[in-house]
């Protein structure tokens, strides 16, 4: 059976961004038969139909999703909801015709921040995942605290639970998936 392919997606662009820190986190310890990307969302502008030829940044993106069987959502909290990156790494991609790009495709979420572990972004992104028609995994849930230790300096995750639960994860992203191909 060929490898499961996953896109990495991440809702904070600082460099020591604990988010990011989940994603590569993952890709360097995926189980076996799954293989992670990360894209990279630093040169995305914001979503604007006026821009009729689509950036690099953009087509590169539009290719990454494509390419992958799964995504796997990084998802920050600004002010209670998800980050605007995310979101508009999100919009640029529904705007394919039939929201192609997004439709159906499995996708999992984990997210660091304060004390609530980003639970009410993540809750956000689920809902606006239903009109993306997004096939959301619904556990195990990854909700982290960036300001407990859990993280280093640079953002690199060194919490041993969470390390176990991102594994417990793309496992079950992986099952999901194939149930949903069947
Ligand atoms: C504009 C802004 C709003 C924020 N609002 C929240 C919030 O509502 N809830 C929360 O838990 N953290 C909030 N934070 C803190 C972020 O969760 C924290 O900066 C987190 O580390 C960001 O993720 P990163 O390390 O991946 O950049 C906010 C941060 C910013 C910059």
């Amino acid at each position: 059976m060929s490898n499961l392919k996953i896109l990495g997606i991440c809702g904070s662009l600082r460099a020591k961004s604990t988010n990011m820190g989940l994603l590569r986190y993952a890709q360097s310890h995926t189980p076996t038969g799954i293989e992670i990307k990360i894209a990279d969302l630093s040169a995305l502008p914001f979503y604007n139909a006026d821009i009729e030829q689509k950036p690099d940044a953009i087509q590169q993106l539009f290719n990454q999703i494509t390419q992958a069987d799964a995504l796997l959502l990084a998802c920050p909290e600004y002010n209670y909801s998800l980050a605007p990156a995310l979101k508009n790494a999100l919009d640029w991609a529904s705007r394919e015709p039939d929201n192609r790009l997004l439709s159906g495709k499995p996708a999992a979420i984990m997210g660091a921040g304060g004390g609530m572990g980003t639970s009410r972004a993540q809750y956000h992104l689920r809902q606006v995942s239903i009109f993306l028609n997004l096939h959301l995994l619904n556990n195990p849930e990854i909700f982290c605290n960036a300001f407990d230790g859990s993280f280093d300096e640079n953002g690199t995750l060194i919490n041993e639970k969470i390390q176990g639960l991102i594994g417990d994860q793309l496992v079950a992203l992986q099952q999901w998936t194939r149930r949903l191909s069947a």
